[in-house]
C-alpha cells in the first residue's frame, strides 16, 4: 500500500515555490484519498539560530497556512516533528550507517555552509534527521520539490543498507517530482536561483501572506531580460518564463494559450496580468489564514490530534527498529 509523508520547514512563512512545487500536490494526494502524512519540520528549522518567539508563532503559521492551502486534518495527520521524539531516535541510528564524505557531498549542504565560518554539526546531519522522518512512517512516496532529490535518495541509500544489515524492515521510497518546471519556482530578482525562503532579498520570493499591493510591486520588480516579447523558454529566458509558469500555475491556462494572449503585450504589460492572477488567487488563501490565525487553539488543537496519530505509528517502527538492532535490554 501507498503511504505519503512530507515535510515543510516552518523557517519564515510559506512562498509560493513551496506552495506551487509541493503544498499543492499534498493537497491533490489526499482529495484522491491517500494515506497522507505532514509534519512541519521544527528540529530542521533550528540548525540555523532561530529566534524562539518568532519559531514558534511560525510553527502556528505554518498550520494556519497549510490547513488555508485545504490540508484536511480529518483526512491528513498534521503534526510538529519535535512532538514526536522517534524521529530523533532514528535520526541517530540511520547516523551510524552512513559516512562523513557521503554528506558532505550533498549540494543543500554545500550551498548552505558556503557563507558559514563555522559549521553546526546539525547542519550536516540535517539529512539524516529528514531520512528518519520518511523512514519512521515508513513512507513509500514522498512528494517534493526538485531541490530534494538527493535528500530522497539519501532515505533510498539508508534503507537499503538497514535493511541489508539487519533484515528488511523499510520500504524503498520515491520521490513525488512532477517533470514541468513547477518542481522549480525560480527567484524573482535571480531567476538562476531558486526561490528560497533563506533569500535575503526580500523581493525574491512572494510570501501566501504577502498584501496584493506587496505583490504587485515583487511581480513588476521581478527580473526580466532585454527582450519585450512574451515568449516561453525556460533555457534562455528564465525570467519570463518562470512568471509564464507562475501564471500558468494558478490561472489553468496553458502555457500555449498564455502567449497566444499576450502576444500583442510586451514584458512590462504581461506583469501586470501576472501579478492580477497571483493576487486572486492568493487572496481567499490570505483571509483563511487570518482566520485560523485569530483562533490559536484550534490549530494546537489539530497538532495535537495529529502528534497522536504520528506517534502511534513512530512507536511501533521504533520497537521494531530496535528489537532488530539489538538496543536495549528486551529478552
Ligand atoms: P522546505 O521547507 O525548504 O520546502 C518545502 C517544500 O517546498 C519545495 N520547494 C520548492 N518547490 C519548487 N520551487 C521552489 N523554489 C521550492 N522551494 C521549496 C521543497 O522541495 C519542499 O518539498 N528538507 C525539507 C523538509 C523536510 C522533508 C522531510 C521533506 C524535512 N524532512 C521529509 C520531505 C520528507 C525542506 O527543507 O523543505
Amino acid at each position: 500500500p501507498k503511504k505519503i509523508f512530507s515535510g515543510i520547514q516552518p523557517t519564515g512563512s510559506m512562498h509560493i515555490g513551496n506552495y506551487l512545487g509541493a503544498v499543492r500536490k499534498w493537497v491533490d494526494l489526499q482529495e484522491a484519498g491517500e494515506d497522507v502524512t505532514y509534519c512541519i519540520v521544527d528540529m530542521h528549522s533550528i540548525t540555523l539560530p532561530q529566534d524562539p518567539r518568532i519559531l514558534r508563532l511560525n510553527i502556528l503559521k505554518m498550520t494556519a497556512t497549510l490547513l488555508a492551502c485545504g490540508i484536511d486534518p480529518v483526512k491528513s495527520t498534521l503534526y510538529v516533528q519535535s512532538s514526536v521524539k522517534q524521529h530523533t531516535e532514528l535520526g541517530w541510528i540511520l547516523s551510524c550507517l552512513t559516512t562523513m564524505p557521503r554528506l558532505s557531498h550533498l549540494p543543500q549542504y554545500k550551498e548552505k555552509t558556503k557563507k558559514l565560518k563555522d559549521i553546526p554539526l546539525g547542519l550536516f546531519v540535517y539529512p539524516v534527521l529528514q531520512a528518519a522522518d520518511i523512514m519512521v512512517h515508513k513512507a513509500t512516496h514522498v512528494p517534493v520539490g526538485e531541490d530534494q532529490i538527493q535528500h530522497i535518495q539519501l532515505a533510498q541509500h539508508l534503507a537499503k543498507i538497514f535493511n541489508y544489515k539487519f533484515g528488511t524492515t523499510f520500504p524503498q521510497c520515491h520521490g513525488m517530482i512532477s517533470d514541468s518546471c513547477d518542481a522549480r519556482i525560480k527567484s524573482l530578482r535571480n531567476p538562476s536561483k531558486k526561490m528560497s525562503k533563506s533569500d535575503e532579498d526580500q523581493k525574491s520570493a512572494i510570501y501566501l501572506t504577502d498584501e496584493p499591493d506587496q505583490i504587485l510591486e515583487k511581480i513588476k520588480k521581478a527580473v526580466t531580460d532585454f527582450t519585450s516579447a512574451v515568449t516561453f523558454e525556460p533555457e534562455t529566458r528564465q525570467g519570463v518564463s518562470n512568471l509564464i509558469m507562475i501564471d500558468s500555475l494558478m490561472s489553468g491556462d496553458t502555457i500555449e494559450e498564455i502567449c497566444e494572449d499576450a502576444a500583442l503585450i510586451d514584458t512590462g504589460k504581461y506583469k501586470l496580468r501576472v501579478a492580477e492572477t497571483v493576487i486572486d488567487h492568493l487572496n481567499p488563501i490570505r483571509s483563511k489564514i487570518e482566520e485560523y490565525m485569530n483562533n490559536p487553539e484550534y490549530l494546537v488543537h489539530v497538532l495535537e490530534e495529529g502528534r497522536n496519530k504520528a506517534a502511534e505509528v513512530a512507536e511501533r517502527t521504533m520497537l521494531e527498529v530496535k528489537e532488530r538492532v539489538g538496543l536495549g535490554a528486551m529478552l
